[in-house]
């Protein structure tokens, strides 16, 4: 990864997926986390404000440095214990059935391999482990979709390999979770093509 990758993208992701106008969205899906948990794609650290008091330790899995730095202040705040204990969602360096949830906040979309990820994320959580997601993918509407289809190749560039029509419910489902709580709709504020976004709770078996 060059410079852009590697130092001004992080600071672009932190900025833009800092917007007050996503916490809401950040408190809904961590609410019900407890326990161990794994988070995946962790960035810079924006969902820790939000760890409910029922967690009790949380493992980071980020690759790159410069999200790491920039959640320092949140990470020094934190009621609760996050190490980076990662690099990558692809190749997850825990036992299996370690953990008792896992979260991913729009990092889904970015993960080279996706389904080898959710294997992982699978292959981690305990039986019956819950794993919380809001991402963005693939929208519910077909004229959405074909300008998804038609803007994919430039996002990728842009936003260092993020796809934006990922089906994101069928990868889980594929992947062996059940899907126990879904919401699909579109983002306040963000356009269509980059705001369908999928929030909810699957379960490992
Ligand atoms: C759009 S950002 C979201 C960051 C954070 N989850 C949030 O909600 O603010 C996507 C994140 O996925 C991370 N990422 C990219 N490839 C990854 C991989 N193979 N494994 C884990 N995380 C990865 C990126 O570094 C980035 O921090």
């Amino acid at each position: 990864m060059g410079c852009y990758g590697e130092q001004v993208l992080p600071r672009i992701v932190n900025v833009a997926c800092g917007m007050k106008t996503v916490e809401p969205l950040r408190q809904r899906v961590c609410e019900g986390l407890a326990g161990e948990v794994v988070e995946i794609g962790f960035g810079s650290g924006l969902n820790v404000p939000f760890y409910p008091a029922g967690v009790t330790r949380v493992a980071a899995v980020e690759p790159a440095d410069v999200g790491w730095k920039l959640a320092d202040k949140r990470l020094r705040a934190a009621s609760v214990p996050v190490q980076r204990s990662g690099l990558d969602g692809q190749s997850l360096p825990f036992p299996d059935d370690t953990y008792d949830c896992a979260l991913s906040t729009w990092t889904l979309c970015t993960i080279p391999d996706v389904a080898t990820a959710l294997g992982e994320v699978r292959r981690v959580l305990k039986p019956g482990g819950t794993f919380h997601f809001v991402e963005h993918g693939l929208a519910p509407d077909e004229q959405v979709r074909r300008w998804q289809h038609r803007l994919e190749p430039v996002q990728k560039r842009v936003f260092g390999g993020c796809h934006l029509t990922r089906p994101i419910a069928d990868l889980l489902r594929s992947a062996g979770f059940t899907i126990t709580e879904l919401d699909v709709f579109y983002e306040d504020g963000t356009p269509k093509v980059m705001g369908a976004n999928s929030l909810g709770i699957a379960l490992s078996p």
